[in-house]
């Protein structure tokens, strides 16, 4: 994509290019050292700190697109074996179909179970994959036909999959068992594996009774420090005509604890409120914030008309009390009208697992930092 076309320079929710990238080098370079010696990586941190970006900008490098292929499995909505397999299988596919290999061409070949979803576009005569979950009767099958396809690969393979955690909450038994053995023979492609659940993943890869036990190197990821996140904001005002003072970055990176996808946020409405040749001034972050969450409303509103009364009712006392200690304290239950200590932990349990909670050293706060004002101060 050409520069010009972006309006605002800072992109949420998608990665674009090393220009809207900030930093991240020294992660990278330890990617790239790792997977050139062969070792699989765990890469393990909060959620949009950015994993997933940084494993999209790792592939985007000059020499990881020349040496490898590259292949990017995101399995957050998946629920069992068989729609690992559909996944997996089809990005693989969709990854090669522009490309004109003879390794390309073998894909149907090898990979049998996968032939009935083969059609021919009517129009253009380009072939397809329109499989759907149902095709894949024996999903075992596929994956060895899968990893051995891969193992005819012309070059290297890189198979990076996201919230790898997924697979402790499929439906088959012993999943786990079963991919490390795979993968284990697999001698054409290195894994990244990459997860947000830090107790799951971290026991997957470290406790000595795992099957992925020490198989990876791990890896957390920290937020872009503050200094190298102001520069790249400021010049990405700068460059077009726009000017923001340091000390509007300092807040928010301070406000959102340098939790990337929330930064972003702000940056991207802060950039849009700032005309071209205005300063960006503190004062304008209220009215940022406040759009970024009056645009979420409706999707707030949905979530909680989702959530069981119980919930809501200390997902909103955890809102408002900021950060919340002693949750199931007699004076936290008397202030929020709760009902008691076990129906407070058994919702709390709950909102973790969901994610709309997280546990600090500190207490309990909501995750997202945009839904907790809502919750304290709207709604
Ligand atoms: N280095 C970076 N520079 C600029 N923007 C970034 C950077 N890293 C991530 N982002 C932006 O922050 C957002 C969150 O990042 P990302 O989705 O990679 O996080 P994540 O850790 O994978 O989160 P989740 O666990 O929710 O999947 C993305 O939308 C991306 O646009
Ligand atoms: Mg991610």
């Amino acid at each position: 994509m050409k520069e010009l076309e972006i309006n605002n320079p800072f992109v949420v929710g998608k990665y674009l290019s090393d220009k809207y990238f900030c930093d991240r080098s020294e992660e990278t370079e330890f990617l790239r050292k790792q997977i050139q010696n062969g070792r699989d990586v765990a890469l393990i941190s909060p959620r949009r700190i950015g994993k997933s970006g940084l494993i999209q900008h790792f592939f985007n490098q000059k020499d990881i697109r020349e040496n490898y292929h590259v292949f990017f499995v995101d399995i957050y909505a998946t629920t069992s074996l068989t729609e690992f397999v559909y996944t997996l299988g089809k990005e693989i596919y969709e990854q090669l179909k522009p490309q004109t290999t003879v390794w390309r061409e073998k894909f149907f070949q090898m990979i049998s179970s996968f032939r009935v979803g083969f059609k021919l576009d009517t129009m253009t005569g380009t072939p397809g994959l329109d499989i759907g979950l149902g095709d894949i009767q024996v999903p075992q099958t596929s994956l060895d036909e899968i990893f051995a396809y891969i193992d005819e690969a012309d070059k290297p393979c890189i198979i990076a999959i996201d919230e790898f955690q997924q697979i402790g909450e499929y439906t088959e038994k012993n999943v786990e068992a079963l991919l490390r053995t795979k993968i284990q023979k697999c001698q054409r492609a290195q894994f990244i594996f990459a997860g947000s659940k830090r107790h799951i993943m971290s026991n997957m890869f470290n406790s000595p009774s795992k099957p992925f036990y020490q198989s990876a190197i791990s890896m957390g990821l920290e937020p872009i420090p503050i200094n190298i996140y102001s520069k790249f904001a400021t010049t990405l005002f700068e460059e077009r005509g726009k000017y923001i003072e340091s000390e509007v970055i300092e807040q928010i990176w301070l406000q959102f604890k340098g939790y990337t996808w929330f930064v972003q946020m702000m940056m991207n409405e802060l950039y849009a409120l700032t005309a071209e040749g205005q300063t960006c001034h503190p004062s304008m972050i209220s009215e940022a914030r406040h759009n970024i969450i009056m645009a979420q409303e409706q999707s707030y509103k949905d979530l909680l008309s989702n959530l069981p009364p119980k919930q809501k009712i200390v997902l909103q006392a955890i809102a408002k009390e900021g950060l919340a200690q002693n949750i199931t304290s007699a004076k936290f239950i008397k202030k929020y009208n709760l009902n008691s200590a076990s129906s407070v932990q058994s919702a709390v349990k709950l909102l973790l697992k969901n994610d709309l909670v997280t546990q600090t050293d500190n207490g309990y706060r909501v995750y997202d930092f945009f839904l907790s004002e809502w919750l304290a101060t709207i709604y």
